[in-house]
């Protein structure tokens, strides 16, 4: 579904030109969960961030189901409409009531008639228990359902992948279950996805794969259980051992 193939991202800051992605290939395939892990700094965010189209890489492509992942070609609408994205600080819209951040987009883009959109927005909010926040602003919820919301907003466009990027590290420790159990429920659902998390015991029970970075390329692409199981790697094992 997704093919990234030689692709480098540069920053230029201070007259320094820091190196963040230095040639990065990879295949994603429907109905793969693909966990990302490494250490801080190491281009997870730039990496997702290129497959969305909100970084421009500074040369290699992205193919979504063949067609290139560019901000200037005029399939970009449609390939954005089909990546949803989540992120570390859920970035809803803080003038919008939880179910018009859920709606706008789907409405917007004729993903659903308004009515629609609004029916089937408070049907995902019951199931996550947030019914009743459904005219609150996200400034009076807690950050475990501001991330619910998040993963909503992104699943009523009905997209054929998600990305997260650590979903749940900016959260406190109680309320990470809550977001695990929702990333649960969409990874059983068939749901292709991408995600940079840390929380090991999700990954090692719902990923498919596990991606390795350490400065900006994939050192390491295996299953969770060779990864927890026979990971031969220093500074893989080394990096394990720390979270645990
Ligand atoms: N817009 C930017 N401008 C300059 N440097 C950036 C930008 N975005 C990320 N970086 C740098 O790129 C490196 C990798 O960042 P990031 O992709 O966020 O890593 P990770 O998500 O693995 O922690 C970091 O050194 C970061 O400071
Ligand atoms: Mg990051």
């Amino acid at each position: 579904m997704i093919s990234v193939k030689n692709l480098y991202k540069e920053f230029k800051q201070d007259g320094k030109v820091l190196h963040v992605l230095n040639g990065i290939n990879a295949e994603f395939k429907k109905g793969e969960k693909v966990a990302i892990i490494g250490p801080s700094g190491s281009g997870k965010s730039t990496f997702l961030r290129c497959i969305n189209a909100l970084e421009t890489p500074t040369s290699g492509e992205i193919l979504f189901k063949g067609k290139k992942v560019d901000v200037n070609s005029s399939d970009i609408d449609d390939i954005r409409k089909n990546i949803g994205m989540v992120f570390q600080h859920f970035n809803l819209f803080p003038h919008m009531t939880i179910l018009e951040n859920i709606t706008f987009a789907p409405i917007t883009l004729k993903v659903y008639s308004e009515k629609e959109a609004k029916e089937n927005g408070m049907a995902l909010l019951e199931k996550v228990g947030l019914k009743d926040k459904w005219n609150s602003y996200p400034s009076r919820l807690s950050g475990g359902q501001k991330q619910r919301v998040a993963i909503i907003r992104a699943l009523m466009m009905k997209p054929e992948i998600m990305l997260f990027d650590e979903p749940t590290s900016a959260l406190d420790p109680e309320v990470v279950k809550d977001v695990i159990a929702l990333m649960v429920e969409i990874a059983k659902s068939g749901m292709t996805m991408i995600m940079v998390t840390h929380e090991m015991n999700f990954v090692r029970h719902s990923a498919t794969r596990v991606l390795f970075m350490d400065e900006g390329k994939i050192i390491s692409d295996t299953t969770p259980e060779e990864l927890f199981n026979n990971c031969e790697n220093v500074r893989i094992s080394k990096f394990l051992s720390k979270l645990a």
